[in-house]
């Protein structure tokens, strides 16, 4: 007997993500070079029809045709496993790239294999290993017809919320992995914002960990409930097993990244596409990795770190309509980020249907994305979420509530640039009169770059 799917890579997500779809009523066949990790799979595989193999030749012969290959492998060793891969495939067999692959690899490899005759889908996939077992949110591009191969398998194994599937087919070539870009990016966003809360918290209202955990929780309950508000809360009661107290006060405070959230704001740099919270938290994940000179800048460079000068319910209400705010913008970013990258690159994205598909599974799923899902179902064409009515008048009301969060946090002393940067994109998008008139009348003084003029046709120099 054949299987139905064949996933090469069995670590911790790929063996989930199989089991997952075994448990979905579905036959997979699981391949890795690591005899410990097929051995791992046999032994969880029992009660379902999973199998595990580390030769790729059982592997390819106990597929059913067109076989059906999905590669979770780092984005580092995809061209690797690729090459390994073809020489063993039919014509029409399918090939699935479902790691983090930087939309431009997969739309060369895309050509590459359907040049040779093969069909090619970049699926990108969020919720992590608890995700990949219990259901994540997937994001497939490609070819319509080769997703059709595997639109029950994917719909068997994905996330579900009502009752929908958090997966749906998003456009052609690296739709898929474009998608997923983005969703890192605001992921990035939302991290920045969330830490900068803690940070007030903690310095500018010496608030004790449990005490942090219980707001979190409560917001959880409230606008901004979401997964990244409910870990943190969890994050925030953990207690330390090796030196006691509270786990996150031994963490390293210098932040790592594998570059999802780095091309995010590099691609929308290339499309012009500004995406400022997301490049703030990129940035802010750079500067916290230069431990060393930030200890020794303390030193050199004066200011606050003081206490918060409010009523510390009062100034948490604040920071809870900020979060609000804040997420609402960077989500903005990004959505505004895929209309237009879609739009240049012809890729089609509805992005209704990636709100739909992120309410569940992924890691920036939360409350608002039900609420983006139906601005955009009532109007596909809208230019950016702020346009919504609904949305419009939430953040015309929170906006004064965030701007004295950041008055007060600043002048303290403790550094919130990612709710900065997000009222700084707010003020700026809502202005018919930017600064940007002065720019170009700089650009014509010393490089006679020309300039347009108001209600005008034409260019013009002047002779400054
Ligand atoms: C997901 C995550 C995941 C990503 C981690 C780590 O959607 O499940 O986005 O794909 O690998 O978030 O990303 P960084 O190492 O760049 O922080």
């Amino acid at each position: 007997e054949k299987y139905d799917f064949g996933l090469i890579g069995l670590g911790v997500m790929g063996r989930n993500f199989i089991l997952n779809i075994a448990e979905n009523g579905h036959t997979a066949l699981g391949y890795d070079l690591d005899e410990e990790k097929v051995d791992a799979l046999n032994k969880e595989s029992k009660e379902f029809k999973v199998k595990g193999v580390n030769t790729l030749k059982d592997f390819i012969s106990g597929l059913a045709k067109p076989r059906k290959v999905m590669l979770l492998v780092p984005a580092g060793v995809v061209d690797k496993a690729l090459a390994d891969l073809l020489p063993l495939l039919e014509k029409d067999d399918l090939i699935i790239d479902g790691g983090n692959s930087h939309p431009n690899d997969t739309e060369r490899r895309e050509k590459e294999i359907t040049d040779q005759g093969f069909r090619y889908l970049g699926v990108g996939i969020s919720g992590g290993a608890e995700g990949a077992r219990r259901g994540p949110s997937m994001m497939p591009g490609g070819d319509e017809e080769s997703y059709n191969l595997v639109k029950d398998i994917f719909t068997g194994a994905a996330a579900h919320v009502k009752g929908e599937a958090c997966v749906t087919w998003l456009g052609k070539g690296s739709a898929g992995h474009f998608v997923k870009m983005v969703h890192n990016g605001i992921e990035y966003g939302i991290m920045q914002l969330i830490s900068e809360v803690y940070d007030v918290m903690k310095h500018g209202l010496s608030m004790e960990n449990p005490e942090m955990s219980g707001i979190f929780s409560e917001w959880n309950q409230g606008a901004v409930a979401s997964f990244l508000v409910e870990i943190t809360a969890d994050i925030l009661e953990k207690e330390d097993k090796k030196e006691g107290g509270f786990l996150i006060d031994h963490i390293l405070d210098s932040a790592k990244q594998k570059g999802t959230g780095k091309w995010t704001s590099q691609l929308a740099m290339d499309f012009q596409a500004p995406v400022p919270v997301i490049d703030s938290a990129v940035s802010m994940r750079h500067l916290s990795a230069f431990k060393t000179e930030r200890l020794e800048a303390d030193s050199i460079l004066k200011g606050p770190v003081g206490r918060i000068d409010e009523d510390q319910a009062t100034f948490i209400n604040k920071l809870e309509d900020a979060l609000f705010f804040g997420m609402l913008i960077t989500y903005a970013q990004g959505f505004e980020l895929l209309r237009i990258a879609s739009e240049e690159k012809g890729l089609g994205i509805s992005l209704s249907k990636v709100a739909r598909i992120w309410r569940g599974g992924c890691i920036i799923r939360s409350a608002m994305l039900d609420d983006f899902m139906k601005a955009y179902e009532s109007d596909p064409q809208l230019p950016n979420l702020l346009f919504d009515t609904k949305l419009s008048a939430t953040v015309n009301e929170k906006q004064d509530k965030v701007r004295d969060m950041i008055i007060q946090a600043v002048k303290a002393g403790h550094p919130v640039p990612g709710f900065m940067s997000s009222v700084g994109y707010f003020d700026a998008y809502r202005s018919g009169h930017l600064a940007a008139n002065l720019i170009q009348a700089q650009r014509d003084y010393f490089g006679s770059h020309t300039y347009e003029r108001e209600g005008e046709e034409g260019v013009f120099h002047t002779d400054w």
